[in-house]
């Protein structure tokens, strides 16, 4: 049986995030039945007539928050299906996100329920009782959860095993986890007097196979080197020879 990655997302703001799912990849996935993400709308929960779903925050202080009725009350409804759900809640404390996370989410046979907030943020209560994790995808503020979801949910659906056409780009993802992607070329061979690395076009496999792998290294190491220094990267003694040659040459 087909693993499918089932989520949830828990906003005031439904349209944000519906056009998202819908298109390209992740669109296909749904229609392939390999993933699904059910968008509900706070609101929907929120008591009274004027369903308010923010309030302002004790002890005073800039901005609104979000009350925690309407978030309790939404996940209550959805846990009647009795289906089993690992709540998320996107926020610049939570742990930081990356592809380790990413492959790990991907796997989870639970249903994902992102909830999202808005305004200066959330009542504590949500996270305290509510949430089993609360993740950040970087050190910056946004002005809600809703992309941040996205963010999270686009980079796990794609390593679901056929959402992503060939097999062998997210293969390739996981194995060269650690070391940045080499530069990559198409046609024409040269344009606006920029021309493709002749080893690309040599048909030698060794070659370009070297070629690419040094360049991953190289760019690593200009751009990111403390990457080169987790256990993640998993240098082979080849590697280490082409970072000594890559040192020479960008003389570091
Ligand atoms: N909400 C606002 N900023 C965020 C961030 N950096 N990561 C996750 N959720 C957020």
């Amino acid at each position: 049986m087909c693993h499918i990655f089932s989520c949830e997302i828990l906003t005031i703001f439904p349209r944000m995030v519906e056009p998202y799912l819908e298109e390209s990849i992740l669109g296909k996935a749904q229609k392939k039945g390999l993933f699904n993400c059910r968008v509900l709308n706070i609101r929907d929960y929120a008591p009274g007539k004027h369903r308010v779903t923010d309030d302002i925050p004790y002890g005073g202080g800039a901005g609104m928050l979000m009350k925690p009725e309407p978030l309790f009350r939404a996940v209550d409804d959805l846990r009647k299906d009795g289906v089993p759900r690992r709540i998320i809640m996107p926020t610049p404390q939570g742990k930081r996100f990356d592809q380790h996370m990413a492959e790990d989410l991907a796997g989870e046979a639970k249903t994902l329920t992102f909830i999202c907030g808005r305004y200066e943020g959330i009542d504590e209560r949500v996270s305290l009782s509510l949430v089993d994790e609360e993740i950040s995808i970087g050190d910056y503020v946004l002005t809600g959860g809703e992309l941040a979801a996205l963010v999270i949910i686009d980079a796990a659906v794609r390593l679901v095993p056929g959402v992503v056409g060939d097999e062998r780009s997210t293969e390739l993802d996981s194995f060269s986890w650690g070391v940045l992607d080499y530069p990559h070329y198409t046609r024409p061979p040269v344009y606006r007097g920029l021309a493709v690395p002749e080893v690309l076009m040599s048909g030698d496999h060794r070659s370009i196979k070297r070629w690419r792998r040094k360049e991953a290294l190289r760019r690593t190491l200009l751009r990111r080197p403390e990457l080169l220094f987790i256990e993640t990267a998993g240098l082979s003694t080849e590697d280490i020879t082409m970072i000594e040659e890559i040192k020479k040459e960008e003389k570091i």
